[in-house]
């Protein structure tokens, strides 16, 4: 898949500040806080964070520490918070063992090429017991339009990995689906506990 991620870097944040995308970023904001609510975070780490949009919410959620992982140094260098940890790693490869109690991942799946070893990656990373927010968009007509947005204007294709397969993936890897919900405009929200020992 062709990474361009580490060329938008400079750009990305100040896009999500821009018109259409700032409102919908807040709306999707508001979304994740709804999933957070009554979650202990504990030790939690945002995977494929980005510039930290997401990561800023986790830590307004009072985490007992806070990770960020990104394969792009580059994103992750325009991270200004406090106190967070910053792996720059491919989360398709293992990034710890029962290490965190919480994991969010927002609009990353669809961008990896190897969907089946990131989740068994996280799965292995999140102790037992522990929660995992999983956002990511999901087959309808307005991810065909975003896939179309990436191939022609960032020459970056994009991966949908379908329902029943990302599902039947989740549960191969010892994932309960404690919430599933539909975020407008095309992604599909899960929030998970691992049940495995
Ligand atoms: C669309 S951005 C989402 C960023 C952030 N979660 C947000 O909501 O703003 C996707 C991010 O995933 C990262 N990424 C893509 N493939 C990755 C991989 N295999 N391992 C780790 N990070 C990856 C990219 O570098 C990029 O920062």
């Amino acid at each position: 898949m062709n990474y361009k991620f580490t060329e938008d870097a400079q750009v990305y944040a100040k896009k999500m500040d821009r018109l259409p995308w700032s409102i919908l970023r807040r709306y999707e904001r508001s979304q994740v806080r709804g999933l957070l609510d009554g979650i202990e975070l504990g030790d939690c780490v945002d995977i494929g964070a980005g510039t930290g949009f997401m990561t800023s919410l986790l830590n307004s959620h009072g985490p007992r520490s806070l990770t960020v992982l990104d394969k792009s140094s580059q994103m992750l260098e325009q991270i200004q918070l406090r106190g967070v940890f910053k792996i720059c790693a491919d989360c398709t490869e293992e990034f710890g063992r029962d290490r965190f109690d919480s994991m969010l991942s927002f609009g990353l799946l669809e961008f990896v090429d190897d969907h089946r070893s990131f989740i068994s990656r996280c799965s292995e990373a999140l102790k037992p017991g522990g929660v995992f927010i999983l956002v990511t968009a999901r087959e309808c007509f307005a991810s065909r339009l975003y896939r179309r947005y990436h191939l022609q204007l960032m020459q970056r294709n994009i991966n949908v990995v379908p329902e029943d397969e990302l599902e039947r993936e989740l549960y191969n890897n010892s994932f309960e689906l404690l919430k599933k919900c539909y975020l407008f405009p095309f992604n599909v929200a899960y929030l998970l506990k691992n049940g495995g020992t």
